[in-house]
């Protein structure tokens, strides 16, 4: 399956060489190791296994499954009878073991230059423990799930490691989503806590969270769910304004004196009111100043949740990917070191926000398990000004860099000057997650940004494998721009025609997995039919993607996109049919059909079809309430982009709509293939003639 030989000519390596240090130095090795990882899973990944700290063994098989739904449920279990604590092995276990308590865990880089300030292993280790004991006095236990809705702040990654430490599942909701999204969320996975901040500024706009957070849980309350407890971080208030929210200052820290007061944005900038519900809210700092700085870490069942994470889903509901203590934590350390070819001087940066898998994974799990040095970044590429990426790179010597190709596509529009201003000098190896990168973007990011010096690692992975899945080793895999290599250990991958029948040699097909790695997810949470039906049921034996893929004479795999009605909008996944409800909530929509158009720099927009309730006209007024009641709805990465009245919809005889015409139409291409089961074909001229031509 992995080829013996891969190409020598038209592949890109990166002129530094890596190899000498590297964990993986080359093909053969990567292909070797590969197979030992297929053959002997046990074998391989019991002896990483053995860099961790067990409380208690495992017994029997490393990972037990079933991935064939006629056979009986579906299940994936790895490492059983074995007992751990991930917050331990990240954070003691690293300080006792490898000596790393005074090393940086985290250099945080606020939205303004030269707000920023650094956390070692061991003030980490003390705040994530001061907080656990926050959780435990608001009587969060074992099991219970936490709901965390927060910037990309130093408290967001110790919110998230004293849930694990007292064995308590996050559940952290993306902060550009909308209150009713937070609801939605908060409800489906049951959550008595949140955890939210005050409010953050990305660039110059204020995003004013607790007043969300306070609409999601005033939501929660009229449906019937309740959340008891509220706490607070003040992020951007200072003492000043403190008073009001009832709030005490913040305690003298026996730890790490400095970390709360440099957090606050010191900058002049508007502070928000933040209203304030005396029964239901607890303010962060008041309450750690009575929380203990030790806290003895719950020792948990392989198996037990980790954390839940929503992704959108195609009937429009997003679905709770659960992920598992054990297999999650060896999958994504493993993935981390090899991927990135993590080095001890090595200073790591991922610009992903938390609140998704990428942040997950790669900004606290995977770094902080091999004792990573990490920046992390509150703000955007693009504020003050474009260069900020490789200022931040400068300032920090960052070596390896990890991004998302909607990121690389914007700042390519802004040519090679703003890149050029800095010195890039510490770069060693760059990364892509989210979505299909481009070979022109991927030859600029080879180019411009790595000066043909770093290869570049397209890694292919989804918020349900828990890491990446496809991906190069920069040491070991020959590159070829828009590629997303080869597998990743562990990791069995097939392409299936319509029939299921796997398909031999060079084909495109459905991406599917034929066996588990201990990262995958176990389960939708309280919705394990689901879990089936959405992955395994198409094609039972097979984890089904949902996406489409090509693989070439050489073997490399080539991520298409996506096969069912989901779109990737800026590496983020939206489904049409979550839009679509969102439309049709409206009164003066009747029906609503979305469909992606390409975008130059997001990969996809979105182009959506209203048809219109009887005697309701369409006017600009009307435009822009839609949009906001998709942004309300959903979050502003959801906000369409085209909207276009249509008096009728192109549907089959049996009333399905055609979404391949409307995709046509969207991008004015008249070649619409079979359109003989339309219904009624003189719609799609009129969609034809009316079509939206520039984004409003
Ligand atoms: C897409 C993000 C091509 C893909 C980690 C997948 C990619 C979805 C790549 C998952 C890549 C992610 N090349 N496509 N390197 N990485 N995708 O769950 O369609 O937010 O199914 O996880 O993003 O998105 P998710």
């Amino acid at each position: 399956m992995i080829p013996d030989k891969v190409p020598k000519e038209d592949v890109f390596h990166g002129s530094l060489d890596l190899k000498k240090e590297a964990h993986i130095s080359s093909f053969e090795k990567y292909k070797d190791l590969y197979l030992k990882s297929i053959e002997s899973p046990d074998e391989f990944w019991g002896g990483i296994a053995k860099d961790f700290f067990w409380k208690t063994k495992h017994t029997g098989q490393f990972l037990d499954y079933n991935f064939d739904v006629t056979k009986g449920e579906v299940f994936v279990k790895c490492m059983e009878g074995a007992s751990t604590n991930i917050c331990y092995n990240l954070l003691d276990y690293n300080i006792r073991e490898r000596n790393l308590g005074n090393n940086v865990a985290f250099y945080w880089e606020g939205n303004e230059p030269g707000d920023d300030l650094s956390v070692t292993y061991r003030e980490l280790l003390h705040r994530v423990c001061q907080f656990a004991n926050v959780l435990k006095s608001q009587g969060v236990k074992k099991g219970d799930r936490v709901s965390i809705y927060m910037p990309m702040v130093v408290e967001l990654v110790v919110a998230m490691l004293a849930c694990t430490r007292i064995g308590a599942v996050h559940s952290i909701v993306f902060a550009g989503f909308s209150a009713e999204s937070l609801c939605e969320r908060i409800m489906d996975s049951k959550c008595s806590l949140l955890l939210t901040a005050d409010g953050f500024y990305r660039g110059d706009k204020l995003i004013q969270l607790k007043l969300l957070a306070d609409e999601a849980l005033q939501k929660c309350k009229d449906m019937g769910f309740p959340v008891k407890k509220c706490i607070m971080l003040k992020h951007l208030s200072k003492e000043a304004e403190d008073a009001a929210l009832g709030c005490q200052s913040p305690p003298a820290k026996r730890s790490c004196p400095d970390l709360q007061e440099k957090q606050w944005v010191k900058k002049s900038r508007p502070v928000p009111q933040v209203p304030w519900n005396p029964e239901v809210d607890l303010c962060w700092h008041t309450l750690l100043c009575d929380a203990s700085d030790e806290c003895e870490p719950e020792w948990c069942e392989s198996e037990h949740p980790l954390f839940i994470l929503y992704t959108s889903g195609s009937t429009g509901k997003p679905k709770g990917v659960l992920h598992t203590l054990s297999g999650y934590m060896l999958y994504t350390a493993t993935t981390f070191k090899m991927v990135f070819d993590y080095q001890p001087d090595d200073v790591y940066w991922c610009t992903a926000d938390i609140g998704w898998i990428t942040g997950h994974s790669y900004i606290t799990y995977g770094p902080l398990a091999n004792g990573a040095t990490s920046v992390l970044f509150e703000g955007l590429p693009t504020y003050p000004d474009v260069s900020r990426m490789w200022e931040i790179v400068d300032k920090y010597h960052v070596t390896k860099f990890y991004t998302a190709p909607t990121a690389i596509r914007l700042l390519m529009k802004y040519g090679s000057e703003p890149v050029q201003k800095y010195k890039r000098e510490s770069l060693k190896v760059l990364g892509t997650v989210g979505e299909p990168i481009n070979p022109e973007a991927w030859l600029w990011y080879y180019n411009v940004v790595g000066e043909k010096k770093c290869p570049i690692v397209d890694t292919f992975w989804q918020t349900e494998t828990g890491g990446h899945v496809l991906t190069p080793l920069p040491a070991a895999t020959p590159l070829k721009p828009g590629s997303a290599t080869f597998p990743f250990f562990g990791v069995v991958p097939a392409v299936l025609n319509e029939s299921g029948e796997e398909l031999e040699g060079p084909c495109e097909g459905y991406l599917v997995f034929k066996q588990p790695w201990p990262g995958v997810m176990r389960t939708v949470y309280g919705n394990h039919q689901r879990f089936e039906t959405t992955y395994f049921k198409k094609f039972p034996g097979y984890y089904v993607t949902g996406d489409g893929c090509r693989r070439d004479k050489d073997g490399y795999y080539w991520i298409t996109g996506r096969i069912d009605d989901m779109l990737n909008v800026s590496g983020h996944l939206l489904s049409t049919a979550e839009v679509e409800s969102a439309l049709v909530e409206h009164e003066a929509v009747a029906e609503a059909a979305v469909v992606g158009r390409p975008h130059p720099v997001k990969g996809e927009s979105l182009y959506c079809f209203v048809t219109l309730a009887e005697g309701v006209t369409y006017n600009h007024t009307l435009e822009a309430q839609l949009k906001k009641q998709v942004r309300e709805k959903i979050g502003a990465i959801a906000t369409p982009d085209y909207i276009q009245n249509a008096p009728g919809l192109p549907k089959t005889r049996s009333g399905k709509i055609m979404r391949r015409v409307l995709r046509k139409i969207a991008c004015n291409e008249r070649d619409l293939g079979d359109i003989s089961t339309l219904a009624d074909s003189s719609v799609v001229e009129q969609l034809f003639q009316n079509r939206c031509c520039s984004a409003v």
